[in-house]
């Protein structure tokens, strides 16, 4: 498939066509789907486009069939952005499963998938990158516990907006405070974006699906619901109030169930202001992140909203 910068459904070994019923064409160099994506606009497409970071799975696909349902030309990118990872294990260990991803966005109706190297999106290095005035959000939950994180974050949409010129962008609600950084951002460059917020997609028991989820032992995998079924606690016995006693309890039952807790918080669902008290009226979300073994998982559930 590396050969393949488009990519038409034919095998490359045996060379037969198989019955499909669009071709996706695979760009890799920024300035080819900058044009192409133009001329389709200036044609009247209405180009959606879903970031992602590739291993992929249902979750990344609901957003390509959500996009699908409003636009005339979906796009995805597979970039797995080093300037995101303060950690470097977790930037080496970062699943790839290219082969899959393909066959998975075109079944999906992707149109265009970009998959560009380090390279070509930054040529210049990150060294001297761009800074973002992101204020508070930058400083609570992951930007906290991920320093540089979201900088990183910005530093790629950014650049992957300035190349991919969509009307519609498509996010999950999986990665909330990474959905205010990316609004927050789009306002500070005015980049004429609309943001769709879509919901998270999780397996039967209720683990919300991620890429890192591969790497979970058996042990671990059973452990890692208990996320999901702490935030739905928090949920269940949310009340006007002190919310002291609940987040702390919610906190020990992570920690009994084996996990590194980072946090588990209640803030409000517009702008992540962590709180301790509610007013039984403003929408809150509950966050959480937390390892299970090697692997931090992160997760959410709003609450009243
Ligand atoms: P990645 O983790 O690959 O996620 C790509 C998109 O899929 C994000 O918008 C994420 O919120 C969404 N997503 C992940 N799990 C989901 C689930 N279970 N249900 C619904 N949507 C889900 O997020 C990133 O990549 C990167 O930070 C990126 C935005 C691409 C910038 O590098």
């Amino acid at each position: 498939m590396q050969n393949y910068d488009i990519y038409s459904g034919k095998s490359e070994t045996t060379g037969i066509s198989r019955v499909i019923d669009s071709i996706m064409i695979i760009f890799k160099k920024a300035k080819d789907i900058n044009t192409y994506l133009l001329k389709q606009q200036e044609a009247g497409s209405r180009i959606g486009f879903v970031p992602t970071m590739g291993a992929l799975h249902p979750g990344h696909i609901s957003l390509i069939q959500t996009s699908g349902k409003h636009n005339t030309l979906s796009v995805c990118s597979i970039f797995v952005n080093p300037a995101q990872f303060n950690d470097l294990k977790d930037f080496d260990n970062y699943p790839t499963t290219i082969e899959k991803d393909i066959n998975e966005l075109e079944k999906a109706g992707c149109a265009v998938l970009f998959l560009p190297a380090v390279t070509e999106i930054y040529p210049a290095g990150t060294e001297n990158a761009e800074k973002y005035d992101l204020g508070y959000i930058e400083t609570v939950l992951e930007g906290k516990f991920r320093p540089g994180h979201f900088q990183g974050v910005c530093l790629v949409v950014d650049r992957l907006l300035t190349i991919i010129k969509a009307h519609e962008l498509y996010l999950g609600q999986k990665d909330y405070q990474q959905c205010i950084v990316i609004k927050k951002l789009t306002e500070l460059k005015n980049i004429p974006v609309h943001i769709n917020i879509c919901p998270t997609l999780r397996e039967a028991d209720g683990l919300a699906m991620s890429s890192r989820n591969l790497r979970l032992t058996a042990a671990n995998r059973k452990q890692a619901l208990k996320i999901f079924e702490t935030l739905t606690f928090i949920k269940n016995n949310l009340n006007p109030g002190d919310l002291k006693i609940l987040k702390q309890t919610a906190a020990q039952k992570l920690v009994d169930a084996g996990f590194k807790v980072d946090y588990i918080e209640i803030a409000l669902a517009a702008d992540l202001t962590v709180i301790d008290t509610w007013d039984g009226i403003t929408a809150t979300v509950a966050v959480a992140a937390a390892f299970c073994g090697e692997v931090r998982l992160i997760d959410n559930l709003l609450l009243n909203s």
